[in-house]
């Protein structure tokens, strides 16, 4: 496991944001979109009620499977594809080494 690992997340106007992370701060996607002034709201601090987090998973890394609360708001985001995630659900961890995302438009 590593300590550091290296994303990449696509931002709205699909510029690369190489960006290394800590996997030991308890970081979720969403608070590392923030933390890199990424343009993610964040509006309900990752409770999976606002979708403003919301993002495509690029790469096939093994994620762990939605909660219920997750698909239920994913249900009533816009713009929702297969590889739909909230980036608030999902915590950075050394096998997330690699992952690349893309931010979802927003909805208005
Ligand atoms: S921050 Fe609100 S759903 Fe992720």
């Amino acid at each position: 496991m590593e300590d550091i690992i290296t994303l990449t997340i696509v931002d709205r106007e699909g510029e690369e944001h190489v960006i290394e992370a800590p996997t030991d701060m308890g970081l979720n996607l969403m608070e590392l979109s923030r933390a890199n002034e990424l343009p993610v709201e964040g509006t309900c601090g990752g409770m999976a009620l606002c979708a403003s987090c919301h993002c495509y998973i690029l790469t096939d890394h093994e994620l762990p499977e939605p909660s219920e609360d997750e698909e239920d708001m994913l249900d009533q985001a816009f713009f929702v594809e297969d590889n739909s995630r909230l980036g608030c659900q999902i915590h950075l961890h050394g096998e997330l080494d690699g992952l690349k995302i893309q931010l979802a438009p927003q909805s208005e």
